[in-house]
């Protein structure tokens, strides 16, 4: 099988890096990559979204598989595109990438089909939505109804942080001219339940907790995200069971009935609560940095089990015990601004190691992005993965990076 990934950022490095061990691969490419896939794929410099350009490379190149990295590519109906000219791409149709790139509409799918979630009003209107706040509780939960990157949402713990996000997003469109949903502020461990769809065949992948906040103790902003793990142990497995059957496949049910048939990754951003598990969110794709811990974990091949739900066959997939802890390692100011083009020294001594946002310039290793280097570790336990992970940190010389220290706090503090 001739492959090729879309995008260039830690997902891609960790999901590529699995592929190349797949006894299924002829040839894997990688649009456009980065230093760490350079190592065992071939980068193309190609911009995924130039639609016409991609499909004269797949065919040049006898593509038979592509798989996007990330949501942009869906939103804008990569596989739509891909799907007519023949090729199979593990990614969902534009139509069903609305879990993501719409909270409205996944607000709504859920409401209709009653799977969990917070309570929430949907608004336009800025003075309309400042009543809302008016006569509602804090803590509040303002999310802009669009792709903002993982920072179109914040937790307001009082009213005036509350009219300060509303003014931002309804009268500076800081992220473009949509909507807000005003929801209810849930309160639990969150968890991220990944999972490989084909139509009716929903196969979940073990369970990881992300840190979305920028510091330590979960303060600061969200950001993409700033460390995980996994499996997570305060999460039961009865927990994972009912998800995995209340809320994914019953998400994939849903979308079947709408009369959407959802192939590619199903990433549920869910949190339990003291009335069970409930979701935060749906993302199309896989998880960025989940996809860094889960691939280390993954035993089976991953062509294999794209290429089975294809022939829309079931395989059992196996993942090994070992806990996976890893960190980010973001650039100076990130999520707000940052420098690039500072220079990394002594990541290629690391193994467990992916690249998020580097570049080559001459012969140096630089930044290039707000989240950097994901550097993991695995033991037997979590403590023993996360002191790994930091070990190897502790290695890497750049004087623009910094990253939190307590990833795993959670688990291994309860
Ligand atoms: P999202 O981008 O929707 O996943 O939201 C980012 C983060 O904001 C989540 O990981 C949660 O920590 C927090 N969050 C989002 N929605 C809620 C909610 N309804 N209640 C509490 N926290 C939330
Ligand atoms: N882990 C956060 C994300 O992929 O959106």
């Amino acid at each position: 099988m001739n492959v090729l990934v879309l995008g260039s950022g830690g997902r891609e490095h960790a999901l590529a890096l699995k592929i190349s061990e797949s006894k299924l691969l002829k040839k894997l490419y990688v649009m456009p990559g980065n230093p760490g896939t350079s190592k065992f794929a071939k980068n193309v410099d190609i911009n995924p979204l130039d639609k016409v350009e991609v499909l004269k490379f797949c065919l040049r190149n006898q593509i038979n598989l592509i798989i996007p990295g990330c949501e942009i590519y869906l939103e804008k109906g990569i596989s739509d595109y891909f799907i007519k000219a023949g090729i199979h791409v593990f990614g969902p149709i534009k139509k069903a990438a609305k879990l993501e790139s719409s909270k409205e509409y996944a607000k709504q799918l859920m409401e209709k089909y009653n799977i969990p979630t917070a309570k929430y009003e949907v608004f336009k209107d800025y003075k309309k939505a400042l009543k809302y706040i008016d006569e509602n509780e804090v803590p509040i939960v303002i999310k802009y109804d669009g792709l903002a990157g993982g920072k179109g949402v914040v937790v307001a713990f009082t009213k005036e942080e509350a009219k300060l996000t509303l003014d931002k997003m309804l009268v500076q469109k800081k992220y473009g001219d949509s909507k807000v949903i005003i929801e209810e502020y849930l309160e639990g461990p969150e968890f991220s339940l990944m999972c490989f769809v084909d139509n009716n065949i929903v196969i979940p992948m073990p369970i990881c907790q992300d840190h979305k906040r920028l510091l330590d103790n979960d303060l600061g902003p969200n950001t993409g995200g700033m460390g995980i793990y996994s499996p997570v142990p305060i999460i039961e497995e009865k927990d994972i069971d009912w998800s995995i059957k209340n809320i994914m496949e019953k998400t994939v049910e849903a979308l079947k009935n709408e009369g959407i048939l959802y192939t590619g990754f199903l990433y549920g951003g869910l949190i339990k609560t003291i009335d069970g598990p409930k979701v935060i969110e749906f993302n199309v794709r896989f998880g960025d940095p989940e996809a860094e811990v889960l691939m280390p974990k993954l035993e089976s091949d991953i062509l294999e089990i794209i290429d089975s739900l294809r022939l829309k066959e079931k395989i059992e997939v196996s993942w090994n015990k070992d806990y996976v802890l890893g960190v980010v390692l973001a650039s100076n100011g990130y999520p707000v601004s940052y420098d690039k083009g500072k220079i990394i020294e002594n990541a290629n001594e690391i193994n467990n190691l992916y690249h998020m946002g580097t570049k080559k310039e001459f012969e140096n290793l630089v930044t290039n992005g707000g989240r950097v280097l994901f550097v993991y570790g695995k033991g037997k336990t979590l403590l023993e993965a996360k002191e790994n992970a930091y070990r190897d940190i502790e290695r890497i010389k750049c004087k623009n990076l910094f990253y939190r220290k307590d990833i795993g706090y959670k688990s291994i503090n309860a």
